[in-house]
């Protein structure tokens, strides 16, 4: 199938999720036409792009085995006329639950036809020099299978003619999706006295929610723990505090350090 232009759109506060559809996209071994990269909120508010004959690699982390709310909103938004999607999801080696249809469920929802979908493991948001989970994944295996499943994607597009020639896309995942949970404002990043104030942390943040004029101190009732501002700190001096997210990276890097492996799905014809 002749497709006109190869588009990503991903949430990726911590950049696992926005390397892996980066190497997919290589592997297509075709020019990447726009990046629409929706972690910041300025983002999300402007108006999404309409799709035509074109291919989106759409991509966003699990959390708690769902979307992140924000890049389930924007993604919901999205229309496409006679366009493909491949649903990406990224997950810290625990479990993605029903993330990745509920992925697949919102592009189809906006139009795409969805020709595969993959889900692959990065280091986990929560781990950190005291409670490891993933460390630096992906990794050059999870990098060689991103570009792998892009080269067969590429192979997939040249057999189809339309849209229509594409089957069903089959996922792993429940409908109803598990409850999404919500967790109040939680205050458990702390700025040490290494802060030499650079700044750093200010843009790396999805939800405007550092106080620069309170020396760099969260305003919990924004923040969506993704610790992508304690992950760019460059002297290392935002820590998660002792307390309920720390005692959840303790049980994580307890039980989930069994590796776990990228899967890829294919729509049947
Ligand atoms: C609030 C929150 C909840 C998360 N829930 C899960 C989960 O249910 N299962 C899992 O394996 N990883 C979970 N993670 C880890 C992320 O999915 C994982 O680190 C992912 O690679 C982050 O993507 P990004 O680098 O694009 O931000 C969670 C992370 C956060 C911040
Ligand atoms: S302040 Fe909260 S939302 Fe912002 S980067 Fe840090 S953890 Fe993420
Ligand atoms: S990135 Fe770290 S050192 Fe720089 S201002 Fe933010 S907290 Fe301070």
């Amino acid at each position: 199938m002749n497709i006109q232009q190869l588009h990503l759109v991903y949430f990726s506060p911590t950049r696992t999720t926005r390397r892996i559809l980066e190497e997919i996209a290589k592997g297509m071994g075709q020019k990447t036409a726009t990046v629409t990269d929706i972690t910041r909120l300025e983002v999300r508010e402007q108006k999404p792009p309409v799709f035509g004959n074109d291919l989106v690699l759409m991509g966003a982390p699990v959390y708690s085995g769902r979307l992140p709310k924000d890049a389930a909103r924007y993604f919901s938004i999205l229309r496409a006329h006679g366009a493909l999607a491949i649903p990406v999801v990224l997950y810290g080696n625990r479990a993605y639950e029903d993330a990745l249809l509920e992925l697949k469920n919102t592009a189809e929802a906006c139009g795409f036809a969805t020709l595969a979908a993959g889900a692959f493991i990065g280091e986990h948001s929560f781990s950190g020099k005291d409670y490891i989970i993933a460390p630096n994944r992906p990794d050059k295996a999870d990098l060689a299978k991103a570009f792998a499943f892009g080269q067969k994607m590429a192979g997939l597009l040249e057999s189809i003619q339309a849209p229509g020639d594409i089957g069903p896309l089959a996922v792993p995942g429940q409908f109803p999706y598990k409850e999404a949970v919500t967790r109040g404002p939680m205050d458990f990043i702390q700025v040490t006295e290494d802060c030499d104030g650079c700044g750093v942390c200010l843009p790396a943040c999805p939800a405007n929610a550092i106080d620069e004029a309170n020396r760099y101190a969260v305003r919990p009732e924004r923040c969506m723990y993704c610790c992508a501002c304690i992950k760019a700190c460059p002297p290392g001096a935002r820590i998660m505090k002792e307390g309920f997210l720390k005692g959840i990276a303790k049980m994580l890097s307890e039980n989930c350090s069994a590796r776990k492996e990228p899967e890829t799905f294919f729509a049947g014809r």
